[in-house]
């Protein structure tokens, strides 16, 4: 869009707070201004402002919700010979070079109090390692066992693109070849006012936020990496989030499963804990599989119990998925598919006045878990939530440093039980996926070793 184009649209849609300030702008700060808005969709933003403000007060969830066919945690023979069954699948998957990583980290840690990329908050229990570097470890350790590409994908949003760059570059990329590293930036939209108002965030730019991780299946189509996977014969992308320490990438048996019920879209749930957890619930809607966040699904649904008393709609979204390159590549064949949501947000502004003030306002992102009802096969699959997740999301209490810190040292203590090797209450173990990454790895290599452990252990 050309400056006269801008400035048409701004008048159109009744924004003369904006060009007043514009027109007062010296000329070099007026061309800032102007490239500036060039990447942003304003377009996009008021027609998501006239739909939000049409739906607002209508806003309910209609269709017909049901429990959907998820594959259940393996009890019987039977069951735990089809994970295994996968599992082979999903390893031939790894080794002939069709599955890549995309990691979305566009946030930083400010609810834990690290104002900085969320993957450089320290986790692990002994080693305080990132999360980034305990997630490109697991890469590292998956490439070597089966002697593959792996390329690994990390979505940074303008706020912790450098950083996050320079973190890797700093680290030495934990030891992955840095040439199968690839960094891309979501997209930004503008933020608005209830009443259909852009804001200024400094003289120079409009007010602005992230569009939501769903962002990056659009992201991932605008910067060619996209094609450049599936021209060198990708076809499956493990996407997850970077607040999950014991995420497992690229898990052999979800590949298998997603493959074998040739899914475009799979994901991976937990048991709900309580009603009130703050978890997307995976359902089946109106014959569609998908997801609907806690905030959306409503008291009735949430609370819902069945005969035996247990939660009905049980499957919480742990937010690891596997898609098919082709299908995230159809979501952006006619504009980008998925849908906005909208969401409030008290944001600091830079009034008419030049002086600095705060307001309520609407942002618009996209959810990843919306692509769900766009795939005509799907496939989900029941995990253990203390052996896949526990998400580092709060400072203190549930879903916290110190939540993900027990569940860590509570599996590497299992598994080593399950190795023959009893470590004390009071001791701390870590293993490094470079180690072992899971537990089958550990007991072969750990194979009759006798070990007394009298101080906290660390294996690598
Ligand atoms: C999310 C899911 C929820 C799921 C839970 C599991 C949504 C709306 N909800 O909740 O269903 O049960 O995780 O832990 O997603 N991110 C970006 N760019 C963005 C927004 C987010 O990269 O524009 C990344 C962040 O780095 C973060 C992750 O996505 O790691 C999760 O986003 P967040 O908004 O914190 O979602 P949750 O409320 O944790």
């Amino acid at each position: 869009m050309d400056n006269r184009a801008i400035l048409d649209l701004l008048q159109v849609k009744n924004q003369d707070h904006i060009i007043h300030h514009v027109d007062r702008l010296p000329p070099n700060k007026k061309s800032k201004f102007f490239q500036n808005c060039n990447d942003l969709d304003l377009d996009l933003v008021f027609r998501l402002h006239n739909e939000c403000c049409a739906s607002k007060t209508t806003l309910s969830l209609r269709g017909n919700i049901k429990v959907p066919r998820i594959v259940s945690l393996p009890v019987r023979e039977n069951e735990r010979k089809s994970h295994y069954e996968s599992k082979l699948v999903g390893e031939s998957l790894i080794s002939n070079g069709k599955v890549a990583v995309l990691i979305v980290a566009g946030g930083q840690g400010v609810r834990l109090g690290h104002n900085r990329p969320k993957g450089t908050f320290p986790v692990s229990p002994i080693m305080k390692k990132t999360l980034f570097q305990l997630l490109s470890e697991q890469v590292r350790a998956l490439s070597f066992r089966y002697n593959a590409k792996i390329p690994l994908l990390i979505m940074t949003s303008v706020e912790n693109h450098d950083d996050t760059v320079l973190f890797f570059d700093t680290h030495n990329f934990f030891g992955l070849d840095q040439n199968s590293v690839y960094f891309f930036q979501q997209g930004m939209l503008p933020t608005i006012t209830p009443e259909g108002k852009l804001l200024l965030k400094d003289e120079t730019s409009l007010f602005v936020n992230p569009d939501g991780h769903g962002g990056s299946l659009s992201a991932l189509n605008k910067s060619g990496l996209l094609d450049m996977l599936m021209e060198q014969g990708f076809s499956e992308l493990f996407y997850c989030q970077i607040d999950n320490p014991l995420v497992r990438i690229a898990d052999p048996v979800f590949l298998g499963y997603h493959s074998q019920a040739n899914s475009q879209c799979s994901t991976k749930v937990v048991r709900r804990q309580r009603i009130d957890e703050k978890v997307g619930v995976y359902v089946s809607l109106d014959g569609k599989d998908a997801i609907l966040e806690y905030s959306d699904f409503g008291g009735k649904h949430m609370e819902a119990l069945d005969d035996n008393g247990e939660i009905l709609y049980w499957a919480g979204n742990t937010a690891i998925h596997i898609m098919n390159l082709s299908f995230v590549k159809t979501l952006n064949t006619h504009g980008f598919a998925l849908p906005y949501h909208c969401a409030n947000k008290n944001v600091e502004i830079l009034d008419s006045k030049g002086t600095r003030k705060n307001v309520d306002a609407w942002k618009f992102e996209t959810f990843v878990f919306d692509a769900i009802p766009f795939a005509e096969r799907t496939c989900c699959m029941e995990v253990d939530r203390s052996e896949e997740f526990s998400p580092v999301k709060n400072k203190s209490g549930p879903d916290s440093p110190s939540t993900a810190h027990e569940s860590m040292v509570k599996l590497h203590k299992r598994w080593l039980h399950d190795a023959g090797i009893i470590v004390p209450h009071e001791r701390l173990v870590e293993i490094s996926p470079l180690f072992s990454l899971d537990r089958e790895e550990l007991i072969s290599k750990l194979k009759g070793t006798i070990m007394q452990v009298e101080s906290d252990l660390y294996l690598a």
